[in-house]
């Protein structure tokens, strides 16, 4: 394939965080430009995929092809055990390591291919190492193409809670290959649709109802759609980026169903997914702007509707008094109160300092039976 084939319906949406500038590139194939974008920001290097047991056989040869026909120095790929479970301390040292032991140096590239674990992973690996070598992202799951790939993000769990040691790391450039979404179970698919719905929420109504009559997870959905649907969630996730990296002010919106979200997840004993989780708290936390009058019965029933679309779920049965507990040690408390992302309308959310004693209230009416979807 040409590089002018190649890069035939390939989007790029540029990134000026304030940290770092890059190209994110979507669509189908990209992955074969991975070479030339590596190339492109790091010149000669050397570069070092890391990956994990499920994604690496699936892709990494394509990856390693594509960098070494660009004239990079492909060092021996890192891979890592799948899953959630090995995204800790431990996983990093080992990458850490691997990383020395392949004599990467402040020139060279880490190529994070995989998901969100890897992403998060791999990107903290190279902010750390010789304090900070660039990293491309290559996302492979719906939910790091939308989302962890892109604004910096990085970080791994502890036993006090997920995410709790990272950095703002941007990367040097990102490539979304949307084909590798044939390979997520549709299950995976699904689930990253929350980030997706609630992308649409904060800025683009004409995309969420795009999405209630198309979900993105319907079988069959076209390639091109995926691809700018992909782009265009990349391009709401940038304009916030840019605005805000450091989440000071404006990215807290992106927290948009999280506060509830996360405290779903972490009772659930992480048994559901997080964008499941997510898809749940968006719904639950505007019926309860519903109940507040911070936004209206119609912005409620769009959200329900686009989250019922994509099958996923728009409550818990999880009492109130529980997820309490759990949000009441989320890690984005502020002293006794949660700063609480509410829908005021499709496209403009706002952020609400609300004691816990007030969230509990909102719980309350949050979890009072699903509105009708009219
Ligand atoms: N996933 C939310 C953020 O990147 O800020």
């Amino acid at each position: 394939m040409t590089s002018g084939e190649k890069n035939r319906e390939i989007r790029t949406v540029h990134v000026g965080a304030a940290s770092r500038a890059y190209d994110v590139l979507v669509g189908p194939g990209a992955l074969a430009l991975l070479g030339e974008v590596t190339r492109g920001v790091a010149g000669e290097a050397r570069v070092c995929v890391v990956s994990e047991t499920n994604v690496a056989p699936l892709y990494a040869d394509r990856a390693e092809a594509s960098l070494a026909e660009a004239g990079l120095d492909v060092a021996p790929s890192i891979v890592f055990p799948a899953g959630e479970a090995h995204k800790g301390l431990g996983t990093l040292g080992t990458i850490l390591e691997g990383l020395a032991e392949r004599e990467l140096t402040r020139d060279d590239v880490v190529v994070a291919l995989g998901g969100g674990v890897t992403g998060d992973m791999a990107g903290l690996a190279a902010a750390l190492y010789l304090r900070g070598i660039r990293v491309v992202q290559a996302p492979t799951s719906l939910l790091a193409m939308v989302d962890s790939s892109v604004g910096g993000k990085t970080a791994v769990d502890i036993a006090a809670g997920k995410n709790l040691v990272g950095a703002f790391w941007q990367p040097s450039a990102v490539v979304a290959d949307v084909s590798c979404l044939e390979t997520v179970t549709p299950e995976l698919l699904t689930d990253s649709c929350g980030e997706v719905v609630k992308h649409a929420v904060l800025e683009d109504g004409a995309l969420l109802d795009e999405l209630s009559a198309r979900p993105l997870n319907a079988p069959g959905a076209a390639a091109g759609d995926v691809a700018r649907v992909v782009a265009r969630n990349i391009e709401i996730k940038r304009d916030v980026v840019e605005a805000d990296e450091r989440e000071r002010g404006l990215r807290q919106t992106l927290n948009l169903g999280h506060t509830v979200g996360h405290a779903i997840e972490a009772a659930s004993d992480f048994a559901l997914g997080h964008g499941t989780c997510v898809a749940a708290g968006l719904c639950i936390v505007a019926r309860a702007s519903e109940s507040r009058g911070w936004c209206s019965g119609e912005t409620r029933a769009r959200v329900e509707r686009c989250v019922r679309a994509h099958g996923l779920p728009v409550t818990t049965d999880l009492p109130a008094d529980v997820l309490m507990g759990f949000l009441a040690h989320d890690k984005k408390r502020h002293g006794d109160g949660v700063n609480l992302v509410v829908p005021a309308e499709i496209g403009r959310a706002e952020v609400r300092r609300v004691s816990l004693a007030e969230m509990r209230g909102l719980l309350g009416a949050g979890l009072a039976p699903a509105g009708d979807a009219s």
